[in-house]
């Protein structure tokens, strides 16, 4: 797991594609998130591919982080792998002292609400209609971050 690089882009753009096929960001929207968010995009790099990355956003008061992508291409699912970028990316979130993450879910995606309950995420009780355009309902869901040290 290391943090994305500039030429890393191309093949990143490709992963959440693979991830996002119906909604993948477009290119120069992963290189704006690439240039405000440098630390904040984390790859898992095999030696010769990218297989999953995660992107978070965080407000400079450090008040909250949002999860604005995570993907794991397909043939690498289901091995510990997007559990393992969660886990490195909120580990970090906390070294920081951000006091909240936040994400969106499309609330048929069983598999990712799991991964996020399990990491200790809640889901809000009502969904957010059409949250990312007509038809596109979300569901939120927030963690808690204690700082390290304090429980
Ligand atoms: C969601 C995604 C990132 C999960 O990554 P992954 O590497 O396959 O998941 P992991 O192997 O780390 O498993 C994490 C949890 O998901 C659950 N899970 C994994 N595969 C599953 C499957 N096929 N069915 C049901 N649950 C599954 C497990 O309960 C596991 O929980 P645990 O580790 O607490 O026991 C991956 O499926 C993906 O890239 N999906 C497409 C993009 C996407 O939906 N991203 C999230 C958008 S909010």
């Amino acid at each position: 797991m290391r943090h994305v690089r500039e030429e890393d882009l191309q093949e990143l753009s490709l992963l959440d594609r693979e991830s996002f096929p119906e909604e993948p960001y477009p290119y120069f929207v992963l290189r704006q998130m690439f240039d405000v968010y440098p630390d904040h995009l984390l790859v898992l790099d095999d030696g010769t591919a990218l297989m999953g990355y995660v992107l978070c956003g965080t407000a400079p008061d450090l008040s909250r982080s949002w999860v604005l992508g995570l993907g794991i291409t397909p043939d690498e699912r289901g091995q510990g792998f997007g559990r393992l970028l969660m886990e490195e990316a909120l580990r970090r979130l906390r070294g920081l002292g951000v006091r909240e993450v936040v994400l969106t879910v499309a609330p048929a995606n069983k598999t990712a609400i799991l991964l996020y309950e399990n990491l200790g995420f809640v889901g809000e009780p009502t969904l957010h209609e059409n949250y990312f355009g007509p038809g596109a309902d979300r569901l939120l869901m927030r963690l808690r971050l204690s700082r390290p040290g304090f429980g």
